[in-house]
């Protein structure tokens, strides 16, 4: 069979039951031989090499022009397979998996010694999640092997949620995309340290400190780190700067009604300016018929609905010529708490407290 193809980029249907079954042999056939496959996972797309061949790994990290002391997570296909790669794991970490496996929660565990430090970082420790897509789970089992992934954009560009986005970054850089359409969660797992059984987040996702709280019984706090800590961060992915869009974004938080009255005052004003303005807000917004460029990320008050759309909306500003990005702010409850982490990253100092 011979698949369509961008700038040398095989583009492997997986979503069509003619072809998914030979799309996800492939796929799998090029991860056995040390290639590179981007692959649909439900949080974002991930972009794939056999997590034990350094070779392979290092392909990765240039690839994605990705800092090599930045560790990757590494995917299996089962909770079976966590003795094969870490050691001392403690009983909270297997009640975790078997809870949320397959799902976006990534737990750090002490490694036994078999993934190369070219895949950890060389820190010790090691990142494993199953995940819940159903073509990820059968490219894992097809190739046998933990594949290591990290989000498969170019660093310093937003994770992709559509194969069009990792061709858009990658084209011609990789050797396929599998295409299993949009992601549900649109953004990344939740990494969960859980060495000595002391829960701890680096990174909050789609799973909330509240439910791995519930199951363990004990408090789950989110490790926060600034740039200029005197101490390294937790997790390395932390320190390096985050994904921004190219016009400024600003995000507004507190109460609806103030919210609602703030962005429309930095609308008018920015068009005093002579400004293009750009808005990203929930539908039903009194200011989204006066922007020059709206991105609707679903109903008011769906957590669920923004994350699975962030990330498209921040990709299409960069296309445009807005000169300046205005963001409605979302509680930070449930998955609201990884799309708040995400907003304020992408906003820097820019957030506006009504
Ligand atoms: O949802 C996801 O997690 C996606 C999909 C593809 O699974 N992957 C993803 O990978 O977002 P990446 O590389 O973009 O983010 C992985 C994060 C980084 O912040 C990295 O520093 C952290 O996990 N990490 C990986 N291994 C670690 C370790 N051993 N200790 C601490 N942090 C680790
Ligand atoms: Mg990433």
């Amino acid at each position: 069979m011979t698949w369509p193809t961008e700038a040398g980029t095989m583009i492997l249907p997986a979503l069509d039951p003619g072809t998914a079954d030979k799309a996800i042999k492939t796929a799998a056939k090029i991860l056995r031989q040390g290639g590179l496959v981007a692959f649909p996972t439900e949080t974002v797309y991930g972009l794939g090499a056999d997590a034990l061949n350094e070779k392979a790994v290092a392909g990765i990290f240039r690839a994605k022009g990705r800092p090599a002391d930045n560790p990757l997570i590494v995917h299996i296909a089962s909770a079976e397979m966590i003795d094969d790669l870490a050691v001392n794991v403690p009983e909270e970490a297997r009640l975790l998996a078997r809870h949320f496996w397959p799902g976006p929660l990534t737990l750090v565990l002490e490694s036994g010694g078999k993934v190369p430090p070219v895949t950890t970082g060389g820190l010790g420790s090691v990142a494993l999640r199953v995940p819940r897509h159903p073509v990820a789970l059968a490219l894992l089992r097809e190739s046998g092997l933990p594949v290591a992934a990290p989000s498969a954009n170019l660093s310093g560009r937003p994770s992709p949620t559509t194969a069009r986005h990792v061709l858009d970054d990658l084209a011609g850089r990789i050797d396929a995309v599998l295409d299993g359409g949009p992601c549900d969660v649109g953004l990344e797992s939740t990494v969960l340290d859980i060495r000595g059984g002391n829960p701890v987040i680096l990174r909050p996702g789609g799973v909330t400190p509240a439910d791995i709280s519930a199951l363990l019984g004990k408090d789950c706090p989110v490790a926060a780190w600034h740039p200029g800590s005197s101490e390294p961060p937790l997790s390395p992915g932390q320190k390096y700067v985050h994904y921004a869009p190219r016009a400024p974004l600003f995000l507004v938080v507190g109460e609806k009604e103030r919210v609602c009255a703030k962005i429309l005052e930095l609308v008018k004003r920015h068009h005093q300016q002579g400004e293009k303005v750009g808005l990203l807000l929930s539908s039903g917004h009194p200011a989204a018929a006066l922007a020059e460029q709206v991105e609707i990320l679903g109903k008011e008050g769906d957590p669920e609905a923004a994350a699975a759309a962030l990330y498209d909306a921040l990709r299409r500003f960069d296309r445009t010529s807005v000169d300046v990005i205005v963001a409605e702010g979302y509680e930070e409850k449930g998955l609201g708490l990884a799309l708040m982490d995400r907003l304020r990253k992408a906003a820097g100092p820019r957030i506006i407290k009504v």
